[in-house]
């Protein structure tokens, strides 16, 4: 996983990101994956082109449901339908495990993230009351997925 982009990507989008070293650690938590989109784009001045991470999630695989940790997109690529795109990914991967729910915490005051999984179909299931080190409050937001989401994704 390209963790010093992703790291970048993170203090790019949070006040309280994640180091490069925190990021490392998750995956040490056990059954904790993550996804990555990249893009390659031309190094100025050169023909070459390189890699850039444009967007990653970060989730962990649980009993019954996968749970998302973390999903943020470089602010170059946003409003493209990139969120969009990992999660529907994890929804299918969802259903290849047989996992019939995913599941997330958002902060409260965070209404681009809430309308984003709003529209990708998942509901707020309750409040966390002072959630977050900073006292804000989180949305539990979950989403039930229907059987057969893997046949309809690949047909
Ligand atoms: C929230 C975030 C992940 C959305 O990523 P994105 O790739 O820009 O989202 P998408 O392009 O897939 O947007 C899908 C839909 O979400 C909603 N949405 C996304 N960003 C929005 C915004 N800034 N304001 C209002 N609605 C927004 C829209 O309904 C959008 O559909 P539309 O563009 O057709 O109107 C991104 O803004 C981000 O990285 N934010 C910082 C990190 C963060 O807050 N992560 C969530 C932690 S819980």
């Amino acid at each position: 996983m390209h963790l010093a982009q992703v790291a970048e990507i993170e203090r790019l989008s949070y006040a309280d990101a994640w180091s490069e070293e925190d990021i490392a650690a998750f995956f040490d938590w056990g059954n904790c994956f993550g996804y990555v989109l990249t893009c390659r784009e031309d190094q100025d001045s050169e023909v070459e082109t390189v890699e850039t991470v444009a967007a990653f999630l970060l989730f962990e695989v649980t009993q019954g449901r996968i749970h998302i940790a973390d999903v943020a997109v470089h602010p170059r690529f946003r409003r493209m339908g990139l969120a969009n795109r990992l999660i529907e990914r994890l929804f299918v991967l969802a259903g290849r495990l047989g996992k019939k729910r995913v599941s997330l915490e958002v902060r409260m005051s965070n209404s681009a993230a809430i309308e984003c999984y709003l529209r990708l179909g998942f509901r707020r299931q309750r409040i966390k009351k002072n959630y977050y080190p900073d006292g804000e409050d989180g949305v539990y937001m979950s989403r039930y997925l229907p059987e057969r989401l893997e046949t309809a994704e690949t047909a």
